[in-house]
């Protein structure tokens, strides 16, 4: 029977637990399509780049890779980062020259607590505990615009300039987005800044919020500073529902969401482009993890989460939503990683989950 629509996805494992993690996303993703009755069908290519990579042939990826990854309905990725590649040579050659080349201004991170899992938080229950970090990904404090000169002046003269970009149409669109997604869920958006002290960039950003949320008259609004922000995800989590914020607040505090809801190794991210133009990219919260790498313990949960994210993408919504309800059985059964108190290796762990699906 022929399959009613074929996905074409990209998998970049890329390094150290990336090649660990992705082919539980793999797995979980195949047997939905096996499942599916001829409905549904995956056709993944899987693209060796990242940091060996690096070391063969001097590139992160493979010179023609945003042309070739361009053909694909969505890219699928792991993590990029080695001990022996500056994690800048690493991260701007791979996972950023997909983000921007692709303009996947759009880095959505739920925050949840899942069933049985434990919080940091004493109080913490998954009841209330549900939030999305959406995340500017195109400009803001990673633009790339800088540089360092005067090193020839001898030792410690050298300077260096790290500029922050902060556009009106950079800010209106992932603002846009914030508020469309709130609109799906419990209606409250919650902007993240520190205009007090960057008194440039961060007010352009809260003039934007404003004229955006002129448009969403049924939209709770609300400005927060990020160093308050970052005590009140810890103090106060029931209270949040989508927090937008600049790249890199929207870094830090989504790691800070992830911690709290248990582990690095359950934080889910999307890339997106919301415009279509581009495929965009999912992939775990978590780094290449070299202090566990190898030894087959590393939480394949964010990167099955991610694959969750994906589908959704894709336009399939109640296979994504199951996904996710066969992680929280798995969760809740106890069948999980060190990382959550478990003892189950990564592929027990996936068992685990695609045995709930
Ligand atoms: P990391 O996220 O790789 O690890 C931080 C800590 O969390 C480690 O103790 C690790 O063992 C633990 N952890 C992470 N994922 C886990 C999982 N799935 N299961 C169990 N434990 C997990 O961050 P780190 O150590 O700062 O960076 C390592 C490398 O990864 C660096 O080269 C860095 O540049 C790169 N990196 C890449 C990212 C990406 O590709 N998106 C994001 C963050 C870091
Ligand atoms: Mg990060």
């Amino acid at each position: 029977m022929p399959h009613a629509r074929t996905f074409r996805i990209a998998v970049i494992p890329g390094d150290g637990i990336g090649q660990e993690v992705t082919p539980c996303g793999v797995a979980v993703m195949a047997r939905l399509a096996e499942c599916s009755g001829g409905q549904l069908a995956f056709a993944f290519e899987s693209f060796a780049w990242g940091c060996e990579f690096y070391k063969q042939t001097g590139r992160m990826m493979a010179e023609d890779g945003l042309d070739v990854l361009r053909a694909f309905d969505a890219i699928y990725f792991g993590a990029v980062g080695w001990p022996d590649v500056p994690d800048h040579v690493s991260l701007w050659g791979l996972r950023l020259a997909i983000c921007q080349g692709f303009d996947q201004y759009a880095c959505v991170r739920p925050v949840r607590l899942l069933p049985g899992v434990a919080s940091p938080l004493r109080a913490a229950d998954p009841a209330h505990f549900d939030w999305v970090v959406v995340r500017e990904n195109s400009e803001g404090e990673y633009a790339g615009v800088g540089g360092r000169n005067f090193a020839g002046r001898g030792p410690q003269q050298e300077v260096a300039v790290q500029s922050a970009l902060f556009t009106a149409k950079g800010c209106e669109r992932i603002i846009r987005y914030a508020f469309e997604l709130a609109n799906a869920r419990r209606k409250k958006v919650t902007s993240v800044t520190k205009s007090n002290a960057q008194q440039f960039g961060m007010t352009l950003w809260d003039e934007s919020f404003a004229r955006v949320a002129a448009d969403y008259p049924g939209i709770e609004t609300e400005h927060w500073l990020v160093d308050a922000m970052a005590a009140r995800f810890v103090l106060r989590p029931d209270t949040l529902d989508v927090v937008v914020a600049s790249n890199l607040f929207g870094d830090i505090l989504s790691d800070l969401g992830s911690a709290l809801a248990g582990s690095m190794g359950i934080a889910a991210s999307a890339n997106i482009d919301p415009e279509r133009r581009f495929p965009s990219m999912f992939e775990p919260v978590h780094g290449s993890a070299p202090d566990i790498a190898g030894q087959g313990i590393a939480n394949p949960i964010a990167a099955v989460w991610s694959a969750a994210l994906m589908l959704d993408h894709l336009g399939l919504a109640s296979e994504a939503a199951r996904v996710v309800a066969a992680i929280e059985r798995a969760t809740a059964s106890g069948q999980v990683t060190p990382d959550l108190g478990g003892s189950c290796s990564t592929l027990q762990a996936t068992e685990a989950i695609i045995a709930a699906l």
